[in-house]
């Protein structure tokens, strides 16, 4: 199969591309490398076009490439940039899916998998299934909610297509170039700083990088039609218990971490952000499979 992934040096997408091109696909990547992300390595099956969603020199390549599958990761996604910069928000996440969506009407693929988030739901004390309402707390949520909004406009059109929206929950893993919360400890421990955390009790779903990116190629693999999808783990974990699992891991390889709050980084509104991940696991077959403190592990192992 052909497959084209905007966002293809990114965090997750570099995974995705590993996968496609292990399982013996072509594919295509367009990123404009704004993160800092190093180029794709060239690979005999693997194209690489330099550019920003809505270049000439993407929608020449894209057309010419014929992807038979489109995978859109690019985005912004680290809500305080998104807050502090919500025009150049909008214009990449929506204007952007926009410009993919156009060319998917000349190029037909079979197959539409665009990345949503969690932040399209509001903090919820029970796992959020895909029928919870939208409540986007932000710049980020509104902007994926409206993705959303166009895929289901694209598959109304386009019925013989496989079109499917991924709502991640916490992405972690070796490459995330954004500060969140996982690289921010990691760079702590790298350093031998005490870890600074705001909130520490709400939970969030932390699913691997490689589970991310297998869930996506199931995904494409679905029938015609339309649906959202959660893709977490169903299980929530705390900034303490994760700075725990951290410590313990972090001190079997030789390492020390300790950890304080830092009052400027409590947020009077937070919550818990957790899947229920039943529609992709009986719709797809597929499954998270790497442990958190497997996963943890690794990353440990990684900044040693
Ligand atoms: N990482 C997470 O925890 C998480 C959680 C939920 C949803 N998501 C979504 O998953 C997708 C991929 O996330 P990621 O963590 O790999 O992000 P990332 O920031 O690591 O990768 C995004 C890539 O897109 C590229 N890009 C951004 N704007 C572009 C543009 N206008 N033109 C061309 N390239 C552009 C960047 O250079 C970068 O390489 C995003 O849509 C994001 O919203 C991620």
């Amino acid at each position: 199969m052909r497959a084209l992934i905007t966002g293809g040096a990114g965090f997750i997408g570099s995974r995705l591309r590993a996968a496609l091109l292990d399982a013996g696909h072509e594919a295509m990547v367009i990123d404009d490398l704004r993160l800092g992300h190093p180029q794709p390595a060239p690979h005999e099956r693997l194209r690489v076009v330099i550019d920003s969603l809505g270049g000439d020199a993407a929608a020449d390549a894209v057309r010419a490439f014929a992807p038979e599958a489109v995978f859109h990761l690019a985005a912004i996604h680290y809500i305080p940039y998104t807050e502090a910069h919500p025009e150049e928000t909008w214009q990449v996440n929506v204007d952007g899916t926009a410009w993919v969506l156009k060319l998917c009407e000349d190029i037909a693929p079979r197959a539409v998998v665009a990345c949503s988030s969690a932040a399209v739901y509001g903090f919820s004390d029970a796992p959020l299934h895909e029928d919870s309402p939208f409540a986007p707390r932000g710049v980020y949520g509104e902007t994926k909610v409206e993705t959303e909004r166009l895929l289901g406009s694209f598959a109304a059109a386009h019925p013989g297509a496989r079109v499917a929206a991924a709502r991640l929950f916490n992405v972690y893993g070796p490459g995330d170039r954004n500060p969140h919360l996982m690289p921010a400890l990691m760079d702590q421990i790298r350093r031998g700083e005490t870890i600074k955390v705001g909130n520490t009790w709400p939970k969030r779903d932390y699913v691997h990088v490689n589970d991310a990116a297998a869930a996506l190629l199931r995904l494409s693999e679905g029938p015609p039609g339309y649906a959202a999808y959660n893709v977490g783990t169903g299980i929530g974990t705390s900034v303490t218990s994760l700075i725990d699992d951290l410590v313990s891991v972090a001190g079997l390889s030789g390492r020390s971490a300790q950890c304080e709050v830092d009052s400027a980084r409590v947020r009077a509104d937070d919550g818990h952000l957790v899947s229920d991940s039943s529609r992709i696991i009986a719709d797809t077959g597929w499954r998270p499979r790497v442990r958190l403190r497997d996963g943890l592990a690794w990353l440990v192992e990684d900044v040693a």
